[in-house]
């Protein structure tokens, strides 16, 4: 196995617990703002997680936008493992085959089983036990403006080939926030990342939940789950459903409609919208609320979009968000996560190739855009 030079660089550079201004990596904390100060980020290295955001409301006051812990070292030992705000991957069906074919495949050397953790043992969500989420990233660059970090995948978890990842956040002027993620494989593996923001575009200071939040997402269609929340294979047309976010509507417009869509005794919204367009120019999603004015646009160059509105939460706040005695619950955030077709690996009929090879690297971008409305 060949490792590319810079990386066992940065690795052996940043091994061991490098004492830094603040935390101890990987909990190190990097701090990005624009220079017009319209969007403050915070980073620690475990996860390449995004810790606070802080944006302006319609008042001139700041908020920080997304849900986490004020004890980051919390990202590693808490048991609900809600994942906030990480980059996390390498998401995959539990059983695959390359190339890909439809389950049940029979063993044979070309069949991979990677630990499972949802669905009763049925999928690797969020990369296996130890997904990308929970490894320990490394700086590779740092400026006022930017901060890339690497993460090397020696065939973690049982996926096949070793994965080079670089993630890069960046803020500008005009309340821009842009994340990229760049991987590279050196044998045929399947690759499907996100990062896995959970927003509450009123921080708690105003309202409790995101029920109230607009919501608008440019697509007509979602992946078909069954009672287990497993996809089947086909789409739901959003037409006259609670799915139908084409034009905006509250999230929770219809809540009473969204009992039990999101498995067993689950309420609310946990699917796959695929999008409408593909280029990533318009927006894909667009969030924002009446009580704080805040205004989210996201861009993305994948093709779809996860939008869990937490019905499982239950960890406490951070302090600036109510905690830590209060805290988070369901419907007090929704996740947004920008990523490919969910289980494209195991349904070759939609004709999406998420393998990835030397030659053929995986790219995932999404630009948050910030303005207020009044
Ligand atoms: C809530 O937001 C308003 C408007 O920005 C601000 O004046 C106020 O201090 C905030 N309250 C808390 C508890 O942060
Ligand atoms: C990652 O960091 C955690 C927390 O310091 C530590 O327990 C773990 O051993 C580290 N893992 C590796 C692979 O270095
Ligand atoms: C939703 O259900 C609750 C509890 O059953 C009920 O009180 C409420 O009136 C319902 N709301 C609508 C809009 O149907
Ligand atoms: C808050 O979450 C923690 C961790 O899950 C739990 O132990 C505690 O009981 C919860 N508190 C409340 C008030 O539900």
């Amino acid at each position: 196995m060949k490792l590319p030079v810079l990386l066992l660089g940065f690795l052996g550079l940043f091994h061991g617990n490098r004492a830094v201004e603040n935390g101890v990596w990987p909990f190190d904390v990097t701090t990005i703002s624009a220079p017009d100060g319209s969007v403050t980020a915070k980073f620690v290295s475990f996860g390449a997680t995004m810790t606070e955001l802080w944006v302006k409301d319609k008042f001139g006051g700041k908020r920080d936008v997304i849900l986490g812990y004020d004890d980051n070292t919390q990202l590693l030992t808490d048991p609900a493992h809600p994942v906030f705000n990480p980059i996390v991957g390498r998401d995959s069906s539990g059983t695959f085959s390359i190339p890909i074919t439809k389950l049940p495949q029979p063993d044979g050397p070309n069949v991979y089983h990677i630990p499972t953790n949802d669905h009763d043992g049925e999928d690797t969500l969020h990369g296996g036990i130890y997904g990308w989420d929970r490894r320990n990233w490394t700086i590779v660059h740092k400026s006022a403006t930017s901060v890339t970090y690497g993460h090397l995948d020696a065939a973690d978890e049982g996926f096949p080939g070793t994965v080079t990842a670089f993630a890069t956040h960046t803020v500008e002027n005009g309340g821009i926030l842009r994340t990229s993620v760049h991987a590279s494989a050196t044998e045929k593996t399947p690759i499907m990342l996100t990062q896995h923001m959970y927003w509450n575009l009123d921080a708690f200071n105003g309202s409790e939940n995101i029920l109230g939040h607009h919501l608008q997402v440019d697509s007509s269609k979602i992946v078909h789950l069954d009672g287990d929340a497993v996809p089947t294979g086909s789409f739901i047309n959003v037409e006259d459903t609670a799915f139908d976010f084409k034009t905006s509507q509250t999230i929770g417009h219809v809540w009473n409609e969204t009992v039990g869509l999101c498995g067993g005794e689950c309420q609310g919204y946990d699917h796959c919208w695929i999008y409408d367009h593909d280029e990533s120019k318009k927006p894909g999603v667009t969030l924002w609320s009446d009580v704080s004015g805040i205004k989210l646009d996201i861009t993305t160059n994948q093709p779809a979009v996860q939008v869990y509105t937490a019905y499982w939460l239950n960890t406490p706040r951070k302090v600036v968000h109510g905690g830590p005695d209060l805290n988070y619950t369901s419907w007090t955030a929704v996740a947004i996560e920008q990523e490919g077709y969910i289980d494209a690996i195991n349904t070759p009929e939609w004709g999406v190739d998420q393998i990835y090879y030397p030659g053929k690297d995986f790219e995932w971008s999404s630009t948050y855009k910030f303005s207020t409305v009044s």
